[in-house]
């Protein structure tokens, strides 16, 4: 992952249509992260605070940081009742500094929005406290057809200039990842799920990705072109996953990560 996105504006509405499937990737990253001593935690990218919050829950004794970039985010996770251990900051995540090293660093699908993944990683470690945790998922679906469609449209001649920029590179494999985090000294396990999401029809695979990957390309059309980018965009992705017995079976793949600093 090299080049940097374009920032994209977050939709709290859309992205909360699908929270239950939103929520098993967040579950199942932290059930491998280990309790122990946690003085602080971080939530990097914390969207609308919902795993933030289960964070600060969790660790009663620590100070928890819910950080994210983006004010409408945010804005979604201070309307909610909130434990009074966890503190919510706007602020870029790669820049971001706690006052004191971290116990735990979470992030759920956030990292892949970020550029330059070999240097975001040694920043991350080097924020853990000795013994601390670093545990990371990330969308890895970039093979499937609900992202190919995107990268392929926007190479066309119609879209080339209006949305450059608008794809973000394809994550890194998972023995990348197992190698630089060997290298900042962390002890990882890495592996990969992929979830099939039963969904009611064709279409709400579009309204999945409305929430997420095509974010920056819609936010960065005019409205007009915005509109025929996603009739598009929708006609390739609803045949590509057609309805069957169960509804529309939607194959997700994440990668993620659980790596812990020697005390
Ligand atoms: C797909 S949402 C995930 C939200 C939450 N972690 C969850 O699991 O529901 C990605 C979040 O990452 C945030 N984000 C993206 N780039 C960021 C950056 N550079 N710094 C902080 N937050 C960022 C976005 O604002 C968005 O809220």
């Amino acid at each position: 992952v090299t080049a940097k996105p374009s920032q994209p504006v977050w939709d709290p509405a859309q992205y909360t249509r699908f929270e239950r499937e939103r929520e098993q990737p967040f579950l199942d990253l932290v059930a491998r992260v280990p309790d122990g001593v946690v003085r602080s935690a971080a939530d990097l990218g914390c969207g609308t605070g919902a795993g933030a919050r289960r964070l600060a829950v969790r660790w009663p004794d620590a100070v928890v940081w819910g950080v994210d970039s983006s004010a409408d985010m945010l804005r979604k996770a201070r309307a909610h009742s909130a434990p009074a251990n966890l503190r919510l900051v706007e602020a870029d995540l790669a820049a971001w500094q706690p006052d004191a090293p971290l116990d735990r660093i979470v992030s759920n699908a956030a990292l892949h929005w970020l550029p330059d993944h070999a240097r975001l990683l040694a920043a991350l470690a080097g924020r853990l406290a000795p013994g601390g945790t670093l545990a990371v998922q990330m969308p890895s679906n970039d093979g499937a057809p609900s992202h190919r469609a995107l990268a392929e449209l926007a190479s066309e001649a119609t879209w080339r200039d209006k949305l450059r920029g608008a794809v973000r590179q394809p994550l890194e494999a998972p023995a990348w990842y197992a190698e630089r985090l060997a290298e900042l000294g962390l002890d990882a396990d890495v592996w990969e799920t992929t979830y099939h999401h039963r969904l009611a029809r064709p279409s709400d695979v579009v309204e999945w990705t409305k929430g997420t990957t095509l974010r920056p390309a819609l936010s960065q059309l005019e409205p007009r072109d915005a509109e025929a980018f996603l009739a598009a965009y929708a006609a390739r992705v609803e045949r590509a996953y057609p309805a069957g017995p169960l509804g529309v079976l939607f194959p997700f793949k994440r990668l993620f990560f659980v790596a812990t600093r020697s005390e």
